[in-house]
């Protein structure tokens, strides 16, 4: 395994819910689930029924063939757009390079791409010249194609006839966890329509439920021409969801594909997935348990405390002290967080955390912000 990742010392060697353990036997409340993937929490009893039906099934078929599954499961996408085309991959990344070379497409002659800064968008080639931070892309910014990052508030601005499409993340993740706001997405919003401009939305952190509905950008009040999905759309299996409008078009004849995405294993998985979206309110329950998460956070009032953003199970606490400091002294109580640069601790507790676990996590981050003040 390459060293890019670090390393921090934990084998995790089973999980249920909320709740990981190493092999040692030490239990977490996991509150990073693999970056957001375990958004239903680990072996969901109902992803694991279809899990174990689907690998009986072919786990795959070749490109230009049916599968109920995947049928299935576009169709469950439609109640999302209506009439959609989607493209189906196998990464947050694959699903922004899908949205990239659709855009372009769609869009020919036109030279122009927009994305905010702190934006991330993913790390290969095409995803990476979306992606703000300079220390990601500075090995290979000749291979880059060109990219205008801009900060939201001027976004509406920076649209011209030359624009192919924005990149937006509704509330940016890894930039350290900013909802932007309802009147700036309006103005993009507005701006993109009177130069036929394609905003594409990068909900593969902040959407499938996890900030109170399925579609992210719906809860701050905009209406994508593209989307991307991924982490949690199949609880964690490697998918990629790439989402528009019939009435927009399509790639052009041979000009993307993939040997696994759309595979009938993961599309069952994310099917139920869908399913349980529906079946048990997720989203609604994410909206609520971020709320009183995130008030319950303020009311400590610590002086560590700079800021505490986000929406549904999406949370960023700005700190005056490295968010590592506080990630490190958690893991040692029993709970995983992570951060969101370096001043931000960050946390995406799965839809099936329970209130016990929100508790100890309080208590525990109490007990550090206190410790760290001395
Ligand atoms: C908003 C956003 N876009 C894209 C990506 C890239 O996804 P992946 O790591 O699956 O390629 C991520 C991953 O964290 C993300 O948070």
């Amino acid at each position: 395994m390459s060293e890019i990742y670090g390393n921090r010392g934990i084998e995790i060697a089973g999980g249920a819910g909320a709740v990981a353990w190493d092999s040692t036997g030490k239990r977490y409340i996991d509150f990073m689930c693999g970056h957001g993937a375990a958004l239903f929490g680990h072996a969901h009893p109902a992803l694991v029924t279809a899990l174990n039906e689907a690998s009986g099934r072919p786990w795959t078929v070749g490109a230009g063939m049916r599968s109920p599954q995947r049928e299935k499961f576009i169709e469950q996408l439609r109640d999302l757009v209506p009439d959609a085309r989607v493209y189906l991959s196998n990464s947050g990344a694959e699903s922004i390079e899908a949205a990239l070379k659709l855009a372009v497409a769609l869009r020919p002659g036109r030279k122009r791409i927009l994305a905010l800064r702190r934006a991330f968008h993913g790390r290969t080639l095409g995803a990476l010249s979306l992606t703000f931070n300079p220390q990601y892309r500075k090995y290979w910014k000749d291979l880059l194609p060109e990219v205008t990052h801009i900060s939201p508030e001027n976004a509406a601005e920076e649209v011209d006839e030359n624009t192919v499409a924005v990149f937006i993340e509704p509330v940016q993740g890894e930039g350290g966890v900013y909802p932007l706001s309802e009147e700036t997405l309006k103005d993009i919003r507005n701006a993109c329509n009177a130069k036929d401009v394609l905003i594409v939305a990068d909900e593969i952190q902040s959407g499938w439920g996890r900030c109170g509905k399925v579609l992210a950008s719906r809860v701050l009040g905009l209406e994508p021409d593209i989307t991307c999905f991924a982490k949690g759309v199949a609880g964690g299996l490697p998918i990629g969801v790439t989402l528009w409008s019939r009435d927009l078009g399509d790639f052009p004849v041979k000009g993307h594909g993939s040997t696994y995405g759309g595979n009938p294993l993961v599309c069952s998985v994310a099917s139920k997935a869908y399913d349980l979206l529906k079946s048990e309110k997720y989203p609604e329950k994410a909206a609520r348990d971020g709320e009183a998460f995130r008030s319950a956070i303020k009311n400590m009032a610590s002086p560590l405390v700079t800021e505490v953003r986000g929406v549904g199970l999406l949370t960023g606490i700005g700190l005056t002290v490295k968010a590592n400091l506080v990630v490190n002294g958690l893991e040692e109580k029993g709970i995983l967080s992570l951060n969101a640069g370096p001043m931000v601790l960050r946390f995406l507790p799965p839809f099936t955390a329970l209130d016990e676990h929100y508790d100890q996590v309080l208590v525990s981050l109490k007990e550090i912000l206190e410790g760290l003040e001395k």
